[in-house]
């Protein structure tokens, strides 16, 4: 099986250390942190709001509990690293760069309407 042209074709890629830092910066702090715990946020939000699936309410809300811990294990892995070596704040801003950069761009409309809500009901529940 052969490499992935990215790979074989000699890219700046950073390793070791700085590449830890970059998947942590994208798995734990955007993938997980900011994600994964809004998209959580938003569907317990919509339970409790509308008295819907109380047992699954209450399981998903262990899950999120959990997901906390890996976002809390990751920012304390990045701070380590930072710790012990401030140039890493670098691969962390650039990850961070590149995510926003990427996430800024809107390329669809997302219709509410088949859950019965509006865009302004949907900001309420990031920001209540
Ligand atoms: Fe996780």
């Amino acid at each position: 099986m052969g490499t992935a042209p990215s790979v074989r074709g000699g890219l700046a890629r950073p390793s070791g250390e700085r590449a830890r830092v970059r998947y942590g910066t994208n798995y734990f702090l955007w993938i997980e942190g900011v994600l994964a715990l809004s998209v959580m946020k938003v569907t317990l939000s919509y339970a409790r709001w509308r008295g819907f699936l109380p047992a699954y309410y209450t399981g998903f809300t262990a899950t999120c509990r959990d997901e906390s811990r890996h976002v809390q294990g990751g920012m304390r892995y990045l701070q380590d690293a930072v710790r012990k070596d401030p140039t890493m704040i670098n691969e962390i801003h650039n990850t961070l760069r590149t995510i926003l950069s990427l996430s800024g761009v809107v390329s669809r409309q997302i219709y509410y309407e088949p859950l019965g809500w509006t865009e302004d009901e949907v900001r309420m529940l990031f920001c209540p």
